[in-house]
């Protein structure tokens, strides 16, 4: 995939966005486990389950440029795609979802550019997460960048679901049959359910082995 490129040097600005952009991933991975781990020292307990880091291709960077209406450069790129890097953290209960985002809002270096909350406003599809744009400066031998990363934030149980959706959707091209959205709406319904059962268990089990102890 090409890029038009206004300084000239193609390749090696696209190395360059890779490269810095990869670093901010590094970054923000090497933060939340460190957070872990912390948290099982304090705690005795991990709040994340898992964590999946990617870099958007260059082949979906040119669609979603092309979708907004922008020409397909460096510039352009950088200035309007939010999630070139992306991580998405997973959790065992949805309460972790607040912990985990205030531990990322506070962190000094960290700037939070937005926030969308799909755990308090899920979309019409059932979709559940809460999304994040930070920026994270990455320092290069003469400069520092501010980077941008989405972080999206949900549980194993949210991921589990988002992830059929995500199949079905490109399954159908977008316009999967009613019966089959409705069957979502329904399993969201189920994953909430279950998000919230789960929660209310480990609460009464840390409760009780708080007294123990
Ligand atoms: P994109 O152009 O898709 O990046 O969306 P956006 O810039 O309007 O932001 P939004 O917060 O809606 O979505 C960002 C990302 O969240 C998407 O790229 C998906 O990874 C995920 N996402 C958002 N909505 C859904 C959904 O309904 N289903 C699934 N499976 N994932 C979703
Ligand atoms: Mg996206």
């Amino acid at each position: 995939m090409e890029f038009k490129i206004e300084n000239d040097d193609g390749i090696d600005s696209w190395k360059e966005v890779t490269l810095v952009y990869s670093a901010a991933l590094k970054q923000i991975e090497t933060k939340m486990s460190i957070l872990n781990e912390e948290f099982q020292h304090v705690h005795r307990y991990n709040p994340i389950e898992h964590i999946k880091a990617r870099i958007k291709t260059p082949e979906s960077i040119v669609k979603k440029l092309k979708r907004h209406g922008y020409e397909s450069t460096i510039d352009n790129m950088i200035k309007h795609i939010n999630d070139i890097a992306g991580i998405r953290i997973i959790c065992s209960f949805t309460s972790d979802i607040y912990r985990i985002a205030d531990v990322i809002s506070e962190q000094r270096d960290i700037k939070v550019i937005a926030v969308k909350d799909y755990i308090t406003y899920p979309k019409a599809s059932g979709y559940k997460s809460y999304h994040m744009i930070v920026t994270v400066p990455v320092c290069l031998s003469d400069r520092t960048v501010d980077t941008k990363v989405e972080v999206q934030i949900r549980t194993v149980a949210m991921d589990f679901w988002a992830s059929l959706e995500h199949k079905i959707h490109y399954k159908f091209e977008g316009d999967a049959p009613e019966h089959i959205r409705n069957g979502l709406v329904e399993c969201a319904k189920m994953v909430s359910d279950l998000d919230a059962r789960m929660l209310s268990l480990n609460e009464e089990i840390s409760a009780l082995s708080h007294v123990k102890v």
